[in-house]
């Protein structure tokens, strides 16, 4: 019989937690399956596409660099990944491989476990960064219906761009003004660089949040990022970015191998013991 299995395609790919998030709940369901690293380069991967759905491949995560190009060798791309203009979860279904995001709703799942009293109508909502994981995040709090998200960025040409492919709601601003565009809000995410380990931290100062304000940093490396320590010490709800790593794993398990995990304390504690060790 072959065993169903799936994997993490990137290059280089050293660095991916996937393997052992899905090794994790493999083990939990008790499933004979497998998931690993596949270190594929450009030149391999519309041949690497190809096999999925043959001899027991079920799908894969895509990640750095293949995000873009992946989307134009499968079959079907997902509204979410179309309108984010990257996929990063693979699979075959009826006899097609299809491609979706699946970081928008590992955000969104992590904020609204994490800060349950936050209400997306609210007020406000101030996002740092343009990159892609800023497009994951922004599409995530349009759609659930924040009525303004004021998109921060040091380059604001793509902040603006931001604005083009989301509507009116996408407010560019300069990073130079980060802190007058925290004046009434009630979430602030960090989805740029800054703060991880090895660059600038982001430092702003954050009490013009309004009370019961929630500050997320989609860095997950150093977990206690400067912004979650001063969001704490100003009695704002912290919110980390192991979650939306964690959260973003959910579908592609739960198409390839059938069966819906669970993000677990004890999941969340093995991934910060790799954190720690690093
Ligand atoms: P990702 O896919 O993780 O979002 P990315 O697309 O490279 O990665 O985006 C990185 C984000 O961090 C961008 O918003 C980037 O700002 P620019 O668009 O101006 O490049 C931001 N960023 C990275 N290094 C930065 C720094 N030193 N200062 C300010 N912003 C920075």
């Amino acid at each position: 019989m072959t065993i169903s299995h799936a994997c993490v395609i990137g290059h280089p790919i050293g660095h991916s937690r996937s393997p052992l998030i899905h090794g994790y709940w493999l083990e939990q369901h008790g499933l004979a399956g497998r998931y690993e690293k596949c270190d594929v380069s450009g030149n391999d991967l519309a041949a690497f596409v190809s096999r999925i759905g043959h001899d027991g491949l079920r799908g894969c995560n895509v990640t750095v660099p293949h995000k873009v190009a992946v989307m134009d060798l499968v079959d079907y791309v997902s509204p979410v990944a179309q309108a984010i203009g990257a996929a990063n979860t693979l699979w075959f279904e009826d006899g097609s491989v299809h491609a979706t995001n699946t970081d928008v709703s590992g955000f969104m799942a992590h904020l609204e476990l994490s800060a349950p009293a936050w209400r997306p109508e609210g007020g406000p909502a101030v996002v740092i960064g343009a990159g892609g994981a800023a497009r994951a995040v922004v599409y995530g709090l349009r759609e659930a219906g924040v009525p303004e998200i004021r998109v921060v960025n040091r380059t604001v040409s793509k902040a603006a761009l931001l604005r083009e492919d989301f509507g009116a709601r996408i407010v560019p601003w300069a990073l130079d003004s980060v802190q007058s565009s925290l004046n009434g809000a009630q979430l602030v995410v960090n989805a740029s660089s800054l703060g991880m380990t090895g660059q600038l931290p982001l430092t702003v100062d954050l009490s013009p949040l309004e009370p019961g304000g929630v500050v997320v940093d989609i860095v997950y490396a150093p977990l206690e990022t400067e912004l979650l320590t001063n969001a704490r010490a100003f009695g704002l709800t912290a919110v980390d970015g192991l979650g939306m790593l964690l959260h973003q794993a959910v579908p592609g398990f739960e198409l390839w191998f059938g069966v819906r995990p669970d993000v677990t304390p004890e999941l969340r504690a093995k991934i910060v013991a790799t954190l720690e060790a690093v």
